[in-house]
């Protein structure tokens, strides 16, 4: 049987390349032909595209993913659940969880792939648990990173666990593009002699690496992997579905993806790409290979990040040494993968370093919690000395840091009845306060019926 293709143009495409930015009229563009390309499955929803459909499209992502259901009905669609994070940006309640994940999986989610950036399997029960009790295909993603204590024992051990968690499948998520060829061919054997799962590889081409790792993994033997519709391939992106379908024909590998609904999906995707270059969303800078990362170890998304960020501050002169400083600020938070939310802590906490002058002067709050043990528990022991100078003597927590909320779903509920039409608004608000209740507000107003008056 051959590889099998996870199409990410319409969530992790746009992401990496043009921060998410796509509508949901562009996002509906070509999936009837998608539909039939024969994919594994399409990645549609993650926590960017929620909320950047809220904070800058005015657009429910509820209503898009139902209308992406609508025109997809021989692929099975995917999405990207950050844990006990859900797609926001702390933890929430198990309530909230287990009910976001239903609402996900009754408006059209197939898969959901959960990781957790610190690979903290408690961070992961709950919303393992609420997907196979509402029937969802349940993918556990390893953060993956390169470091003194992510070896290929430390993955073997963690795939032991994800499987005895009960999932589906597991992906191997390097969310840099860090995963070098051969590196990758060592882990994949050892992944597929020590579990059962079906294994997935998702990477990104950044740092130059990607098509080469991606053709080893499938010598080791992996079972899909991820990639994006030529317009959205290639840079920060994935590899490009059209050019590995084309490198596998006619091997034991052949993923037998139909071309012609590849081609006329990628002609109509093509002036979106366009348009987004046009109007600079989509820089060239994140199109070209950035040897640099493997050194970094910096995801294409934060990369972006970083330099907008310095922009912002006038201080574009400074990315060199920022990126310099990554690597320093996560050796002191033992080791976390750069990965959503980590990425942007630990991002934050470089600019800061580098623009104030003294190394952990200004601490943002994320970086004061995680010091706390409230993201869970780090890969590596921190600094201890950085993390006395920052939080003192506070105590620090060791249990699942979830144990620690109480229910919330039905106090949100009844707090926000006046505004909230439905559970999935509910929800909406939970993960992104302020920004859903603006978008809900000018929603409701706008659907009230005009009143229209008659002259006399
Ligand atoms: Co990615």
């Amino acid at each position: 049987m051959g590889v099998k293709i996870v199409e990410t143009c319409l969530r992790d495409g746009h992401q990496s390349l043009f921060a998410t930015r796509m509508n949901t009229e562009e996002v509906l563009k070509a999936l009837p032909e998608l539909d039939r390309v024969g994919y594994h499955a399409l990645e549609i929803w993650g926590g960017a595209t929620f909320d950047a459909c809220l904070r800058f499209l005015n657009e429910d992502p509820w209503e898009r993913l139902r209308e992406a259901k609508k025109l997809c009905k021989n692929t099975k669609l995917q999405m990207l659940f950050r844990g006990q994070n859900i797609l926001g940006y702390r933890h929430y309640a198990d309530d909230v969880v287990e009910k976001f994940v239903e609402k996900s999986i009754k408006n059209g989610i197939d898969i959901i792939r959960i990781f957790d950036a610190l690979n903290d399997i408690r961070n992961l029960e709950s919303a393992v648990r609420a997907t196979k009790k509402y029937g969802g295909e349940c993918q556990i993603a390893l953060s993956y990173t390169t470091s003194p204590v992510h070896t290929v024992e430390y993955y073997v051990e963690l795939a032991k666990k994800i499987e005895a968690l009960g999932a589906d499948s597991i992906c191997i998520k390097d969310m840099a593009g860090v995963l070098l060829p051969n590196d990758a061919y060592r882990l994949i054997k050892a992944l597929k002699e020590n579990t059962k799962l079906p294994i997935e590889l998702h990477s990104h081409c950044t740092a130059g690496q990607c098509e080469m790792t991606y053709l080893k993994a499938i010598e080791a033997g992996v079972d899909i992997v991820d990639c994006a519709l030529s317009p959205f391939a290639g840079g920060t992106s994935q590899p490009c579905t059209e050019a590995l379908n084309v490198a596998l024909r006619g091997t034991q590998y052949d993923p037998k993806l139909n071309t012609e609904m590849l081609d006329i999906a990628a002609q109509k995707m093509q002036p979106v790409r366009q348009k987004y270059l046009a109007n600079g969303l989509l820089n060239p800078k994140v199109l070209s290979v950035n040897a640099n990362i493997i050194k970094y170890q910096v995801p294409g998304g934060m990369l972006s990040n970083l330099i907008n960020q310095l922009k912002q501050q006038g201080a574009s002169e400074k990315l060199e040494e920022v990126l310099r400083e990554v690597p320093n600020v996560r050796k002191d938070m033992g080791y976390p993968p750069l990965v959503t939310p980590l990425s942007q802590m630990v991002g934050t906490q470089a600019v800061l370093n580098v623009l104030s002058g003294e190394r952990y002067k200004m601490v943002p709050k994320e970086i004061n919690d995680y010091l706390h043990g409230r993201y869970g528990a780090s890969p590596a022991p921190v600094d201890e000395e950085i993390r006395h100078k920052i939080i003192g003597d506070d105590k620090v927590i060791t249990y699942r840091p979830a144990d620690d909320l109480q229910p919330e779903f039905l106090e949100l509920k009844k707090k926000y009845k006046g505004i909230a039409k439905s559970d999935e608004d509910v929800l909406s608000i939970a993960l992104f306060g302020d920004v859903a209740i603006k978008f809900i507000e000018q929603r409701n107003e706008d659907a009230k019926p005009t009143v229209i008056k008659v002259e006399a």
